[in-house]
């Protein structure tokens, strides 16, 4: 657990305005046109239904109870009947078709914030913990789904009503209006007021969610270290302060939402009070200019003018929680990506596999540490380059920016004399094959794993894995179906290597670029890799970062890094009668290893 979480003082910035939150939520349901049109009909003819029920009963008290006209009583009171039974229908598709739009808009979203993630480029992921977009991906969605899912419309429909019912209560008492439309002042100030006090809290409580869920994935990733440490105590007392601490965000954040319903509930039935003592004296004052039909009929159009009114500003507060969520959301789609394609970017066309690095500059943090400084090397088609250094002098990165990873500043890295910045991600990454130091294998089946990059039928795989000597894995319990486990975790670290070899040689790319593990493995394995890396080399353009003195023997040239620079370069006889930088690694390094 991080204990940086506890000391969460940075104040949440509001990168959206509400209108803007809005108008994107409503492009994400208004995608559904025939759903919206078949909603807003329905809408209309509740509204009509919902005006009609209160009048009828208005002209049954005033003109029929009154007068004992039996028959058409009866008459009128049958067609309020039907206005009850068939206000079921409006009612049922309206519900129907928004939750159709709402779940639809939401399945959109997903979409679009997962193919987001996907694009983004790696100094997202080297900012971003994991467990951050995974927040953004899972409880931030969920939390804007209610809105989605119909309350956001609801509270169309709801200001549809509202509408109706008002026009309806100035046909009725224009007075009687007047005093209705006090509440309204009430109402928005109170609006505006629990907005300022809500909406930060709201913030707080969904980025420290989002932080939660980070360390709670970093906690279970690193189970086995904090285990093997004996740290679960310190670790379980560590929770005990997060939790306490998301415990009381929730809580600032939910208290004011408990306040906002029964206010306006009890505010808006006070307007009902208000309208019975002015609308009771004006009964009984004046000769027939409120009928007691008109004052009870008005009365039953209030009840019912209320409730959406109710309604709205319940999802106003619903607003204020889930836009919290919803502005994440927006954030992780709207900000670009740092590497894009040009508009005429065109397919890398890579027959011989030259790479030449001129001049390059590069840092991960805009310029403040120079990883790579005025850096050139060239390689030739089919040359195999080994890069030595001490840890930290760029070794990893070279291979990074040659798969553009990250964008250099300066400089420019060409790939059989086309650059990269100007051909297209896929057919780059696609003509590039990369071994990383830590093998990576999806938690799915050996086959999975080994036709990541490129569909291959059964055939392509077993050539694939003759050639580097890897049928063990058809010893596996269930042969290419065998599931790995979670990073891979299930096989041993030799065999993992294996299948990333594979995984890289399946889509037959031209250039090879392989950061060794560092890890010693048994010498029985390292003969195998080392027979299959020779293999895997032939007819391809590879740079390997060498740890092992047999990769370091059979390359072609060797460069020696450090911070940055290449301080030697040559064959492994050269550099080791040059008794330089590298005699001097050597000794260090592999002498043992003779
Ligand atoms: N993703 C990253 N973000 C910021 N700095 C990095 C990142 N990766 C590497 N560095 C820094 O760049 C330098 C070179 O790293 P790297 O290329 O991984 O070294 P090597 O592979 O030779 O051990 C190091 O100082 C390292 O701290
Ligand atoms: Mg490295």
């Amino acid at each position: 657990m991080k204990p940086e979480m506890r000391s969460d003082e940075e104040k949440p910035k509001r990168a959206f305005s509400d209108k803007f939150l809005i108008k994107r939520l409503l492009k994400y349901l208004f995608i559904h046109k025939k759903l919206m049109l078949i909603a807003l009909l329905t809408m209309i003819i509740q509204t009509v239904f919902f005006a009609l029920g209160p009048y009828l009963i208005k002209v049954i008290l005033d003109n029929y109870i009154d007068q004992n006209r039996r028959l058409e009583f009866l008459g009128i009171w049958f067609l309020y009947l039907m206005v009850i039974i068939l206000s079921f229908f409006p009612m049922y598709i309206r519900r129907w078709v928004l939750l159709i739009a709402g779940e639809k808009s939401i399945y959109n979203l997903r979409k679009d914030t997962y193919e987001k993630l996907q694009d983004n480029s790696m100094d997202y992921f080297d900012k971003t913990p994991a467990g951050d977009s995974l927040a953004r991906m899972t409880s931030d969605i969920a939390s804007i789904q209610p809105i989605l899912s119909g309350e956001f419309l609801m509270a169309f429909s709801s200001l549809f009503m509202l509408i109706g019912g008002l026009i309806v209560c100035f046909s009725i008492s224009f007075p009687l209006t007047l005093v209705t439309l006090s509440v309204f002042p009430v109402i928005i100030i109170f609006a505006i007021f629990q907005r300022r006090l809500v909406r930060n809290k709201w913030d707080d409580y969904r980025n420290f969610n989002a932080k939660y869920i980070a360390s709670m994935a970093e906690s279970i990733s690193g189970a086995r270290v904090s285990q093997s440490f004996a740290r679960s105590e310190y670790d379980r007392k560590d929770f005990d302060e997060i939790n306490e601490e998301y415990y009381q965000k929730g809580l600032s954040a939910f208290r004011w939402s408990s306040i906002v319903n029964p206010f306006y509930q009890t505010y808006t039935k006070l307007t009902i009070v208000l309208v019975l003592l002015i609308g009771g004296s004006l009964t009984l004052q004046t000769q027939g200019v409120v009928t007691v039909g008109s004052l009870v009929l008005f009365i039953l159009y209030l009840n019912q003018f209320l409730d959406p009114l109710i309604i709205l500003t319940g999802v106003y507060a619903l607003i204020q929680a889930s836009f919290s969520a919803f502005e994440r959301i927006v954030i992780l789609l709207d900000t670009p990506p740092s590497i894009t394609e040009i508009v005429d970017a065109r397919p890398l066309s890579c027959h011989s596999g030259k790479i030449d690095l001129n001049k390059v500059t590069f840092s991960y943090d805009e310029g403040e540490t120079m990883v790579l400084d005025d850096f050139s090397l060239s390689i030739q088609p089919n040359e195999c380059i080994a890069i030595v250094g001490e840890t930290g002098s760029g070794k990893t990165t070279i291979i990074s920016l040659i798969s553009r990873l990250y964008d250099i500043q300066e400089g420019s890295i060409q790939i059989d004399g086309q650059d990269i910045r100007n051909v297209t991600l896929a057919s780059l990454r696609k003509s590039i094959g990369v071994v990383l130091q830590e093998p990576f294998l999806f938690s799915e089946s050996v086959r999975y794993n080994l036709c990541y990059g490129k569909e291959a039928s059964n055939e392509e795989i077993k050539e694939v894995l003759s050639l580097i000597s890897a049928e063990f894995v058809y010893d596996l319990s269930d042969g290419l179906d065998t599931k790995v486990g979670e990073r891979g975790g299930w096989l041993s670290l030799g065999q993992r290597q294996l299948i990333s070899f594979a995984r890289a040689l399946i889509t037959n790319p031209k250039v090879i670029l392989l950061d060794e593990a560092t890890s010693s493995i048994d010498p029985q394995a390292e003969l195998q890799i080392q027979r299959a890396l020779s293999k895997m080399l032939e007819n391809r353009t590879s740079i390997i970062i060498a740890h092992r003195l047999s990769t370091v023997r059979a390359a072609d040239r060797i460069i020696v890094l450090h911070a940055g620079k290449i301080i030697e370069k040559g064959t492994f006889d050269e550099l080791l009668t040059q008794k330089g930088e590298f005699y001097n690694f050597y000794r260090l390094q592999f002498r043992h290893e003779e």
